[in-house]
């Protein structure tokens, strides 16, 4: 199998490599297997190798050698900037995908470009269920998660705690540059919960 095809998530209810951006290796092959983000010595590294398999020179065996290696670097400097728990919950995506019928929706375009939705389903005037879609960035995506898994069992009282920096302080850690994401997420449980308290107004 190919190297890098071992970089799909083993539980795939999400792929969180769906919304990362690759970073020096841009050629649209390599874009396909979504790789987070590379040094420029690895996509230098990358595409050297692929020249030379091309011309015969490198192996299938050296290949996934070096691909091996390429995504072990990877995973080191993603949970470098993730950290354990972040890292974890990229390997490992809970709480995506769409929600039939939720009770609160909310959709929010981040300065950034990237849109975040969270559906809230209630019993009893706590949320039962969540989840959470995006198309931005792999920090997007694990805080769409943490914050989706925040609202469970919360009233809406409860709900309006979950903000920036509580989606943050859960995930532990995000790069800085990365830490608008967690308030892209709590913003957009905000607007599911706003969603919601319309449409009970609404019934009354
Ligand atoms: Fe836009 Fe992360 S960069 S949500």
């Amino acid at each position: 199998m190919h190297g890098l095809r071992k970089l799909q998530p083993e539980q795939t209810d999400v792929s969180p490599f769906r919304h990362v951006r690759p970073g020096k290796i841009s050629n649209t092959r390599t874009r396909g297997y979504g790789l987070l983000r590379c040094s420029t010595r690895t996509g230098i590294g990358l595409c050297r190798s692929r020249n030379l398999l091309w011309k015969g020179v490198l192996t299938m065996n050296k290949l996934d050698a070096f691909l091996d290696n390429l995504q072990n670097e990877i995973f080191e400097e993603a949970r470098q900037a993730l950290g354990e728990k972040g890292f974890h919950r990229w390997r490992n995506p809970k709480f995506g995908g769409r929600m039939e019928n939720p009770d609160g929706h909310g959709r929010v375009t981040g300065e950034c470009g990237d849109t975040m939705e969270i559906f809230l389903k209630f019993e009893d005037n706590r949320v039962s269920h969540a989840s959470y879609v995006t198309n931005g960035c792999a920090s997007s995506a694990i805080s769409g998660s943490f914050a989706a898994e925040l609202t469970l069992g919360k009233d809406p009282d409860e709900l309006t705690d979950i903000t920036d920096e509580k989606v943050l302080e859960t995930i532990g850690r995000l790069p800085e540059k990365d830490q608008h994401c967690a308030g892209l997420a709590a913003r957009t449980v905000q607007e599911a919960l706003n969603d919601y308290m319309i449409r009970q107004r609404d019934c009354k």
